[in-house]
């Protein structure tokens, strides 16, 4: 969750330690800090709350260093205030951590009784203190860092600064991922490739358990036993454009616009448009496959559950979807047959990937859709699906998402086909259908100022009711979900259904109810679902298509058009109205868009 950046290079430090931080904010951002070592002494810098804090901290109080440590923190154990903000220091140590060191209070008890007095709440701290007691010990710097890291239970990447060693940096992972870059005559430390992207483009990446020694003239890289190994350098792609927000005002509301584009980049991938065949990689026997099992965190997750509608519906192959948190711990009943999905958009969530594990544990083979195709999941699976819709940098996951589906919309028509379910003629009728959906969710986006327009009412309300059926139902959910985290309103997706089992009790004249409903198979009864509310005073906002306008029943506050498509890709060209009703609300309320309260792009804690 938290950010990480560590520099030994030839030039001043903390500029370039900001404008990294400034790439991590998305791990990260109710505090933040510096700490480098200036004169043979180490010095820090830290503020709570956004990172500009920390650059108006470092204009009146400059760090001049070549060598320096950055972090951007999302609390896990202690409150956003200064005095938890990393870098922590002990001694001769200066720390950043991302991650949670489980037996913390054992440590702690254990270096208060040896006289070490604590200056944070934070589980941290005590790493510090456990290398520099090592350090007053006897020990040499390396020696006293391995020997501090064996003793941690938990998951932590860490990156230390050691007064004295001046030219040289410390770090390890065991959980959390860390790269290392090499620059030219510079060594760099970062949570990702990210991270060093404006310094470097070749990355090492650590596997779990290493630890490194990093000096300018390179890394020294050992595994979890001691012994010193050779990990690859890999070039990695520049992504620095895509991480720009051109002429929009926030990250997402670019990220929503984009969707065509990446909608189209991903769907090529996975269909020949000259053929019109699928051309799903992986070599999977879908024709024999029993079972599939996905398992996902938030957005992930509800695109997975749309996937489930869509395979089993084309390619009657049965998937379960699961939360990754409750999958990972449940002790679930496992076919070692089936084929274990995990969708992760940053392809480090820390549930999702003890879930893929355990799959894989079990003797399932493994596969991901993702957006970071360097991260620990692609590196772990035995097939990487990879989402081309470019960095998402928004918290709210929005193109993301459109680019999953459209992955698992290949991989139902590429099932249906190989297990017989339609012929070569509807594979190809199937195909066309799906590389449409760019062109379409393109003219789903143009629902924008009506959406504005609306979005002002929405922005009043207390508590939002999201419905819908089918593929929608789960629509609804991502509706709610993108509400409520990024302007804070109370909001519940359900599957229609439902309503009259419990939800019909929260319709009054305050609460909007966002039904979504395109002209399909489920279109009558969601149709009256729609009635029935209103006849309890609610104030019904009806997205549907050309055909469902014509046939909605009088009385909604709003009907919104979205184009007609057919039912295979409904789901994606009905994204579009809901992240932009989200985003609006969120810009009418003043929230912050990019970074709500409370949350982080990528979730490496369980
Ligand atoms: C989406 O808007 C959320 N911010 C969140 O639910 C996210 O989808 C979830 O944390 C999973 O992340 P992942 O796709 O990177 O695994």
């Amino acid at each position: 969750m938290c950010g990480i950046i560590g520099i030994v290079g030839n030039s001043p430090a903390t500029p370039r330690l900001i404008e990294s931080l400034k790439r991590l904010e998305y791990r990260g951002y109710d505090s933040a800090g510096v700490a480098a070592q200036v004169d043979g002494v180490l010095e820090r810098r830290r503020a709570p709350g956004k990172l500009k804090a920390l650059e108006e901290a470092l204009e009146h109080q400059p760090l001049h260093a070549t060598t320096g440590i950055g972090h951007t923190r999302w609390a896990t154990h202690g409150a956003p205030t200064e005095r938890n903000a990393h870098p922590h220091i002990a001694g001769r140590v200066a720390i950043v951590h991302n991650g949670i060191i489980e037996n913390f209070a054992d440590l702690k008890a254990e270096l208060q009784a040896k006289g070490r007095v604590f200056s944070s709440d934070t589980d941290t701290e005590v790493v510090a203190h456990l290398i520099d007691q090592n350090l007053v010990e006897g020990a040499a710097p390396l020696d006293a860092f391995s020997a501090a890291i064996k003793r941690l239970s938990g998951a932590y990447a860490l990156c230390v600064l050691i007064g004295g060693e001046t030219e040289m940096i410390f770090a390890t992972r065991n959980g959390p991922p860390l790269v290392v870059g090499y620059g030219d005559g510079e060594m760099f430390i970062g949570s990702d490739a990210l991270a060093v992207g404006p310094f470097t483009n070749r990355v090492l990446y650590l596997e779990d358990g290493d630890y490194a020694a990093v000096d300018h003239k390179g890394a020294r890289i050992f595994d979890s036993s001691g012994s010193e190994v050779s990990r690859p350098i890999k070039t990695v792609a520049s992504s620095a454009a895509l991480m720009e927000k051109g002429n929009y005002r926030h990250f997402m509301e670019k990220e929503i616009h984009d969707q065509p584009e990446g909608g189209q980049r991903t769907i090529a991938a996975y269909v020949d448009p000259i053929s019109e065949r699928t051309t799903v990689s992986g070599d999977i026997d879908w024709a024999s496959l029993e079972r599939i099992q996905i398992v996902a965190c938030g957005t992930s997750y509800i695109a997975g559950v749309i996937g489930k509608y869509l395979i089993e519906q084309y390619a009657d192959l049965p998937v379960d979807v699961e939360v990754a948190s409750e999958f990972r711990y449940r002790e679930p009943s496992i076919r070692p047959s089936a084929l274990a999905i995990a969708m992760s958009q940053s392809g480090e969530t820390a549930d999702t990937l003890a879930a893929l594990r355990y799959c894989q544990a079990k003797g399932m083979k493994s596969a991901v859709i993702v957006n970071t195709t360097e991260s620990t999941m692609a590196r772990e699976v035995d097939v990487v699906w990879p989402i081309h819709c470019g960095p998402e940098i928004g918290v709210a996951s929005t193109k993301a998402f459109t680019a999953q589906v459209s992955v698992l919309t290949a991989i139902a028509i590429a099932a249906a086909r190989a297990r017989g379910r339609i012929d070569a003629a509807e594979e190809q009728r199937m195909v066309r259908i799906l590389l449409e959906a760019p062109r379409l969710i393109a003219e789903s986006i143009q629902l924008e100022e009506a959406v504005r327009g609306i979005a002002v009412e929405i922005a009043k309300a207390r508590d939002v009711l999201y419905l819908g059926r089918g593929p929608m139902s789960a629509l609804a959910l991502e509706g709610a979900l993108k509400l409520k985290e990024i302007s804070y309103i109370h909001a519940e997706g359900y599957a229609a259904g439902e309503l009259k089992h419990g939800p019909i009790a929260l319709v009054d004249e305050k609460t909007p109810i966002i039904i979504l409903a395109p002209f399909d198979s489920y279109y009558e009864k969601s149709a009256s679902n729609m009635s029935e509310v209103m006849a309890r005073g609610g104030q019904v906002v009806f997205i549907t298509d050309h055909e469902g306008a014509r046939h909605a029943p009088a009385g909604a506050r709003v009907v919104m058009t979205a184009p007609s498509c057919d039912p295979l890709i409904a789901p994606l060209v009905m994204s579009a109205p809901i992240q932009l009703l989200a985003y609006h609300v969120a810009v009418q309320k003043g929230a912050d868009v990019d970074q709500p309260r409370n949350l982080a792009k990528s979730v490496t804690v369980e």
